[in-house]
C-alpha cells in the first residue's frame, strides 16, 4: 500500500514519531476526548458527512466546542489522506478538552483542544466467500449510560474485547437487562426466522455508521431490517449473528460461546449484505 505513518496534529502534517503531546493533556489524564474511525476507499473518506455529524454528537454530548467546521475537516482528512498515498486506509481523528496549567476535574479555561488524526491500513474485509467467521462470547455490558457517544475513555470497552480475546473469542457481545446492545468495538445484528434485526437505538449503543449504512442497504434492495429489542433469548437462537464497524464492515460471528450459529457458516443473508456493501463499496471508491 505504501503508506508512509503520517498523522495530523494541531494543524501541522508530520511523522507520527516526531508528534509530540504534553502528558498533562485531559485526553491522557481523564479520557476527555471524542473520536472517529473513518473508512476511505481508494483514498476517499466513506460516509464523511455522517461521521462529522456523529463528531458534532459526541463534542455537544461532553460539551466541548468543535474546533473546526465540517469543511475545514473535510479539507484536513483530504490533506492527510493525500499525503499518506491514497488507497484503503482508516482515518482515526479525536479531538481533547487540550492541554491545562494543572490536573484539575473541572473543566479547564485555559486550554485549547487538541486535535490529532492519523492514518492507518485498513485490515482486508472477509468476502461472500469466506468458509469461516469470527467468534464471539456473550458479556454483561457494564459501561456507562452514555455509549451512544464516541469518546476516547474506552476502558470498559478495552477490558471486554481483552476477556474476549483470553476467551479464544474475536469479540464480545453485551448484554445490558437482558437485552443485546452491542460489540465491544462493533454493532450487531441478528437473522431469527428469516428477519433481519438490530438493536434500536439508544443511550446504550453507539449510533454505528456503517450499521444504518448496512439497514439503509437492506432496505433499499428490499429487504426488511428491524431496528428493536433483541433478547437474549433471541440471540441465542440466531440463525445468523453479523458485526459492522467502519473497519469490519459487516463480519458474520459463527460461533457464539463456542457453540455454532445457524449451520456454523456464514449465513446466506450476511452473503447477500457483503455482496451488496462490496458493489457499493466498488462504485463509491471508482468515484460514483
Ligand atoms: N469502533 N460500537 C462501538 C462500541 C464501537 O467502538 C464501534 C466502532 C461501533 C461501530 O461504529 P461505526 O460503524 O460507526 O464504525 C459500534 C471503531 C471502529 C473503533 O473504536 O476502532
Amino acid at each position: 500500500m505504501g503508506m508512509s505513518r503520517l498523522c495530523y496534529l494541531n494543524g501541522e502534517i508530520l511523522p507520527l514519531d516526531e508528534a509530540r503531546i504534553s502528558p498533562m493533556d485531559r485526553g491522557f489524564l481523564f479520557g476527555d476526548g471524542a473520536y472517529e474511525v473513518i473508512p476511505a476507499y481508494d483514498g476517499r473518506p466513506f460516509r464523511l458527512p455522517e461521521h462529522l455529524r456523529r463528531l458534532d454528537q459526541t463534542l455537544e454530548g461532553i460539551r466541548l466546542p468543535n474546533p473546526h467546521s465540517h469543511a475545514e475537516w473535510a479539507a484536513m482528512i483530504a490533506r492527510l489522506l493525500e499525503a499518506a498515498g491514497g488507497g484503503d486506509a482508516g482515518v482515526y481523528l479525536q479531538v481533547t478538552r487540550g492541554v491545562p496549567e494543572v490536573r484539575d476535574h473541572a473543566f479547564p479555561l485555559d486550554a485549547r483542544p487538541t486535535v490529532f488524526m492519523t492514518v492507518s491500513p485498513l485490515p482486508a474485509p472477509l468476502g461472500p466467500e469466506a468458509g469461516e467467521g469470527a467468534s464471539a462470547i456473550r458479556l454483561r455490558d457494564n459501561r456507562w449510560g452514555r455509549c451512544d457517544l464516541k469518546t476516547t475513555a474506552l476502558l470498559p470497552n478495552v477490558l471486554l474485547r481483552q476477556e474476549a480475546i483470553e476467551a479464544g473469542a474475536d469479540e464480545a457481545l453485551l448484554l445490558r437487562d437482558g437485552q443485546l446492545t452491542e460489540g465491544a468495538a462493533s454493532n450487531v445484528f441478528v437473522v431469527c426466522n428469516n428477519e433481519v434485526m438490530t438493536p434500536r437505538q439508544s443511550p446504550n449503543l453507539l449510533p454505528g455508521v456503517t450499521r444504518d449504512f448496512v439497514v439503509e442497504l437492506l432496505r433499499e434492495r428490499g429487504v426488511p431490517c428491524q431496528c428493536s429489542a433483541i433478547s437474549a433469548d433471541q440471540l441465542a437462537r440466531a440463525d445468523e449473528i453479523w458485526l459492522t464497524s467502519s473497519t469490519k464492515e459487516v463480519l458474520p460471528v459463527t460461533r457464539l460461546d463456542g457453540e455454532p450459529v445457524g449451520d456454523g457458516r456464514p449465513g446466506a443473508f450476511w452473503r447477500q449484505a457483503r455482496t451488496w456493501f462490496d458493489e457499493y463499496k466498488a462504485a463509491f471508491a471508482a468515484g460514483e
